[in-house]
């Protein structure tokens, strides 16, 4: 291990010495090149001067949010908010708290089974011979953003986010990791319903954890199908019964995903279901417990 990511371990188990078995499990889990990737995050985090103390409370930030807002789930039957409006202004146009936020959702992408679970997913199935414009919705801290640039052969890549915070930490990530292609991508600083993208015009298109955290994911999901050419790579997450600081939709049950996407002409080609750590989706669902789940969905 690189001495940043022992000191970022020790700063983790510093706040919450509790975490040392996960911390552990997390690490072991890892193929060589995640853990080379995941070095490899946290030395560019320290290149720009982000200290293992400030990662680990990035990283935390999310652990206890999290938790918060799982009792507040079980206690109550549903998210603490649902509108856009609740969350908008304390998280995503709060730079402090989305750089934070941001920083911490890409270290999870690491470190929670079900996220790596997720990013494994995407890297086994994005297409890395299919060229064209590739689309990615909500970027956020841009660690997909930035993997499409560097593993597949699409030619151009645009990001839109309704978050200034992430559309600058998408748009330094890019830069450090993929300075070649700097005249290939551009990022938006706006909602994406109001982007106004043309009719059939991507060949991929990607969006990574952002229909739990919109009022209408069906007309999120109808933009989608629209701008998409008939062939284009679609590559969806979303999760079930997972509160968080600013999830505001609550999908009940795969079904229902199902549904929605077959009524906003889209199919599932390939799903990943991803229970809670040691329960099956039965038991997940039964005792309403999060589980995260990711498509390659095609247009109908
Ligand atoms: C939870 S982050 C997901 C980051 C990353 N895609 C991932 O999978 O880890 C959600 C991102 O979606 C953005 N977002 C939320 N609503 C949006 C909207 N209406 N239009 C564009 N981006 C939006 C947020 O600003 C944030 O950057």
């Amino acid at each position: 291990m690189t001495q940043n990511i022992t000191t970022f371990t020790e700063a983790v188990l510093e706040q919450n010495p509790l975490h040392k078995k996960f911390m552990q499990t997390a690490l072991s889990s890892m193929t060589p090149d995640e853990k080379t990737r995941f070095e490899t995050y946290i030395d560019y985090c320290a290149e720009k001067g982000l200290d293992t103390g400030y990662l680990a409370d990035c990283y935390m930030t999310i652990v206890e949010d999290t938790l918060r807002e799982q009792m507040y789930f079980q206690r109550h039957g549903h998210y603490r908010h649902n509108s856009f409006a609740d969350v908008a202004n304390d998280v995503y146009f709060n730079d402090e708290y989305m750089s934070r936020y941001m920083y911490g959702l890409a270290l999870t992408s690491f470190l929670w089974p079900n996220h790596l679970a997720m990013a494994r997913f995407f890297n086994e199935t994005l297409p890395t011979d299919k060229t064209g414009a590739y689309l990615e919705i909500g970027p956020g801290h841009g660690y997909y953003l930035m993997t499409a640039m560097a593993r597949s052969a699409f030619t151009s890549f645009l990001g839109v986010d309704i978050s200034k915070t992430s559309i600058e930490q998408t748009r330094a990530l890019i830069t450090h990791f993929a300075p070649d292609k700097k005249d290939a991508f551009d990022l938006k600083e706006m909602d994406f319903l109001d982007s106004s993208l043309p009719d059939n015009s991507f060949d991929a298109i990607v969006m990574g954890e952002v229909l739990e955290h919109v009022e209408k994911p069906d007309a999120f999901l109808k933009e989608i199908a629209r701008i998409a050419k008939p062939d284009a790579y679609i590559f969806v997450t979303t999760c079930i019964n997972a509160p968080a600081v600013d999830h505001i939709y609550l999908f009940k049950s795969p079904d229902e995903l199902d549904t929605l996407f077959h009524d906003c002409s889209l199919e599932i080609a390939t799903p990943c279901l991803c229970p809670y750590e040691g329960k099956t989706l039965a038991e997940s669902a039964a005792l309403k417990l999060p589980v995260n789940v990711a498509y390659v969905l095609r247009k109908t």
